[in-house]
This record gives C-alpha cells, sequence and structure tokens, in this order.
C-alpha cells in the first residue's frame, strides 16, 4: 500500500469521527466516459465525438462509441449504486443528446433517456445531481466558434433552461458547468482536449464564455417554475511554492491565478484578478469582457462544487521551458516559464500527487478568502493499476486515498467549513479522456470486452463510510 505523506492527519481506520448530519453521498460519472450509444436514437456528434477521430489525440485510440454502455446498462448501474447505499448520483447530460445540434428542436429519445435515469434513481432512492455540461459540446455549435463565440454562452442557457423544464420537477440540484478551466485551457491553450486547439488567446477567450455561459444558465434555472438548487463545479489545486526563493514563490500566485482565482474571483467578487489580468497583457487583452458579464458571472449560487485530485509545488524557471519535441505547451497561459516540482509525494497513475491535506487547505483557503455557499466535494478519487483475482478487485490504494481525503474534509470542517457532501470519482471505470481507457478510477470495475461490472474493495470501503456516516 502507498504511504500516505506525511502531513495528512489520515491514517485508515484510526479514532471514530462522523459528518454532519445530513452530509450527502454519493458517486460521480459524466456523460461521455459512461455512457456510450454516440449516434443512437437522435444523438448528435460533440467535439469529443470529433477529438477521438484525430490520430494520436486518444492514448490508446479508442473513442467513446461503447464506453460502459450505460446507455443501455443504466438499470443495473443505477442498481450497483442502491447496493452501495449511496444516497445522491451526480451524473452529467450530454447536451448533443437533447440538442443534436447545440439548438432548437429537442431530441425527445434523448431527453427521455434522462427522464428514465431520473425516475429510476428516485425509485431506488437516490437523489439525482444534475451537471449540465461536462466538456461534451454539441459539434454544430464548435462548427460555430464553439467557446469561443459568445453566442455559445446564450445557448448553453437555453438547453440548461429548457432540460430544467422536463425534468425540474424531479431534479432540485443542478450543476451548469464541471470544471471550466479544463474546458478552456486544455481544450484550447494545450490541445489536449476537445475541441482541441492550441491557441492561447482563444482559450482565454474561451474561458470567459464558459463563465458567462454559466452565469447566464443560473440565472435561467432560477427563473424557472420549478425551486432549483444551483451551483458550479470548479476544480482547485492547492498551490505551495517549491522554495523559498522568489521566483518561486511568484511562480505560485501566478500559477494559483490562472488555476484557482481566475474562477473563484469572477464567481465570488464579480471581478477577473487583477494581477492575473496584468500577467496577460502581453498575450491578450479583456475586450471580450462586455458591460454587466461580471454581474451575471457572480450570479448568486446555491453551492459550490469543488473537484479535488491533487495539489501543485510551484518552480519559478530563469527562461520559458521550450515544449519538447512531439509535447504539448503549457495550458496555464504565459505561463511558458513555470514548472511542477516533484515533491517526492505519492503518486497515483495519473502520476497525480497524493496530498489529502491540500484538500483541508483549499477548503479553509475558499472559506476564508470568498464568500460562499456550502461546499460539496463533487469529484475526489483515484485512478491506480488494479487486476481482478479469483473474481476479486483489491485495490487498497484507492481505499487509502479516498479515507484520508475524507478525513482531510472532517479537518477541514473542524476549522469551520461548510461541506455538505462527498461524489466519489467514479463510480465505475470509464473514458478517462485523453487517455482513453488506460487509467482506472472506478470503484466499480468495468471489463471493456464483457462489460462486466465488479465492485472493487473501495466501493465496500466507501459504503461502509457512507452507511456509518464517518468512521464508528
Ligand atoms: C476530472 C474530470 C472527470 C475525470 C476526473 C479524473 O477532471 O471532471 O471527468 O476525468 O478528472
Amino acid at each position: 500500500m502507498t504511504a500516505l505523506p506525511e502531513t495528512s492527519s489520515a491514517t485508515v481506520g484510526s479514532t471514530s469521527r462522523s459528518f454532519p448530519e445530513g452530509f450527502v453521498w454519493g458517486a460521480a460519472t459524466a456523460a461521455f466516459q459512461i455512457e456510450g450509444a454516440t449516434s443512437e436514437d437522435g444523438r448528435g456528434p460533440s467535439i469529443w465525438d470529433t477529438l477521438c477521430a484525430r490520430p494520436g489525440a486518444i492514448l490508446d485510440g479508442s473513442d467513446g462509441t461503447v464506453a460502459c454502455d450505460h446507455y443501455h446498462r443504466w438499470e443495473s448501474d443505477l442498481d450497483l449504486l442502491a447496493d452501495l447505499g449511496l444516497t445522491a448520483y451526480r451524473f452529467s447530460i450530454s447536451w448533443p443528446r437533447v440538442l443534436p445540434t447545440g439548438r432548437g428542436e429537442v431530441n425527445a429519445p434523448g431527453l427521455a433517456f434522462y427522464d428514465r435515469l431520473v425516475d429510476g434513481l428516485h425509485e431506488r432512492g437516490i437523489e439525482p445531481f444534475v451537471t449540465l455540461y461536462h466538456w461534451d459540446l454539441p459539434q454544430a455549435l464548435e462548427d460555430l466558434g464553439g467557446w469561443r463565440n459568445r453566442d455559445t454562452a446564450f445557448r448553453f442557457a437555453e438547453y440548461a433552461a429548457l432540460t430544467q423544464h422536463r425534468l425540474g420537477d424531479r431534479v432540485t440540484h443542478w450543476t451548469t458547468l464541471n470544471e471550466p478551466w479544463c474546458s478552456a485551457f486544455l481544450g484550447h491553450a494545450s490541445g489536449e482536449h476537445a475541441p482541441g486547439m492550441t491557441d492561447p488567446v482563444a482559450a482565454v477567450r474561451a474561458s470567459h464564455h464558459l463563465l458567462l455561459g454559466h452565469g447566464l444558465a443560473a440565472q435561467a434555472l432560477h427563473g424557472g417554475r420549478r425551486p432549483a438548487q444551483v451551483g458550479v463545479t470548479i476544480n482547485l489545486y492547492d498551490v505551495v511554492p517549491a522554495s523559498d526563493a522568489r521566483a518561486d514563490v511568484d511562480a505560485t500566485r501566478r500559477l494559483d491565478g490562472m488555476q484557482n482565482r481566475w474562477y473563484l474571483d469572477p464567481l465570488f467578487t464579480g471581478a477577473y484578478p487583477a494581477d492575473v489580468v496584468a500577467d496577460l497583457a502581453p498575450v491578450t487583452d479583456m475586450a471580450f469582457v462586455e458591460d454587466g458579464d461580471l454581474e451575471i458571472i457572480s450570479t448568486k449560487l446555491d453551492h459550490l462544487g469543488i473537484n479535488y485530485y491533487s495539489s501543485f509545488a510551484a518552480r519559478g524557471l530563469a527562461t520559458p521551458a521550450p515544449v519538447p519535441e512531439g509535447g504539448r505547451p503549457t495550458p496555464w497561459v504565459g505561463l511558458e516559464d513555470v514548472e511542477l516540482a516533484d515533491r517526492g509525494l505519492p503518486q497515483t497513475h495519473m502520476g497525480w500527487d497524493v496530498d489529502p491535506d491540500g484538500l483541508r487547505k483549499t477548503l479553509v483557503r475558499v472559506a476564508r478568502d470568498y464568500d460562499v455557499p456550502p461546499i460539496f466535494i463533487t469529484e475526489n478519487g483515484a485512478a491506480y493499476v488494479d487486476e481482478v483475482v479469483d473474481g476479486v478487485v483489491d485495490d487498497p490504494e484507492r481505499v487509502a486515498y479516498v479515507d484520508a481525503h475524507l478525513r482531510a474534509i472532517l479537518d477541514a470542517s473542524d476549522e469551520g467549513v461548510d461541506v455538505r457532501g462527498y461524489f466519489v470519482w467514479s463510480l465505475l471505470d470509464n473514458f478517462e479522456w485523453a487517455w482513453g481507457y488506460t487509467r482506472r478510477f472506478g470503484v466499480v470495475r468495468v471489463d471493456y470486452d464483457t462489460q462486466l461490472r465488479t465492485p472493487k474493495s473501495s466501493s465496500r470501503a466507501y459504503a461502509a463510510i457512507a452507511r456509518d456516516n464517518g468512521w464508528l
């Protein structure tokens, strides 16, 4: 078993501790990563279908055509959730399933799938937490400029409103965007994600239109006929300097600026961080920000979703690092002279540092620096290499990872942070974006040849913590 970092107070199976009453226990997935059926029942193509078709874009050359075949196996997948005793499920709706060209006529069979899913959840006593955008933009909108085009923000709000119109009698918890940082900067600056562009100016522009789309959608959801609890999910990292050298300290400010404050500030203070805007000035101005946009973006939210996986140690370089042959440009626009230092922490199969105390620090920082609504950890989990032995998957590293991060949440709660729930990423092994099917995050294993599901020991360990609302 991988040792936990020394900074963590977490040890599997130690002292008895409880989460606040009513704490929500869930698992998360996303449409493109599990559904498959990409051309069934009138679904339109998404930017991820397009990227998957580009040679070399996906590590194992795979795509989302079948994925976990969840589109056909959703009932037994919901039974898995129920067997684990989880009371909430975070899933995303595929925009091109509902609106094949992103706008106009609703594709009734596509929307009907989510109708059945929501009913199936309620039948099992599981609360749906719906994410409207987990990266699968309709290709038809990309053809019109995607998120670089301001108009897409308005199309997103229309899609949000019509989805709520159909599901709002049974869905209360809505998340507009999942990790808009990835859509903007992995999608347009490093090019690792769809639409696979490497244009830093486009990335910054897209980041603004995504936030605008969030604000417009949040307003549309609040303005609907049904009561809606609305939030957005951002991916935050604890960023520390690699040393106390001045260059590292400044690199930390800049990296934290582009990764965390670029989202937290507009959402919760109604302004982009001035230092980051100044850092970006050699790359782009902010002419795409129109009067009133920031007011829309800072629309009051009912909850904040935080996805936390890891932390960064930033090192400032004397000269910008050249992009290695066959490598990708940095997703952090203007930070060519910043690198991530190796702290010798244990790492997951993604190569991400395991740092549970970074989650505590992130939560405490967010609550200290911003006026935030109640927080849900909408994703947390880890990829490890695991295997089936005699029909059993034993994944002690994932058990330890989840345990340690849950304890870090309680540590933050003890410091006064209002965290209301946790969604493990992920219910199932699935299509891990540019990594294809080579990285397994599930607490349930999926055999992609047979679609057999095998709950891993992490699913049972997690279910026990959820059942006991902590450690007895
Ligand atoms: C997050 C994504 C999610 C999954 C995990 C590992 O960035 O939201 O879809 O890929 O990482």
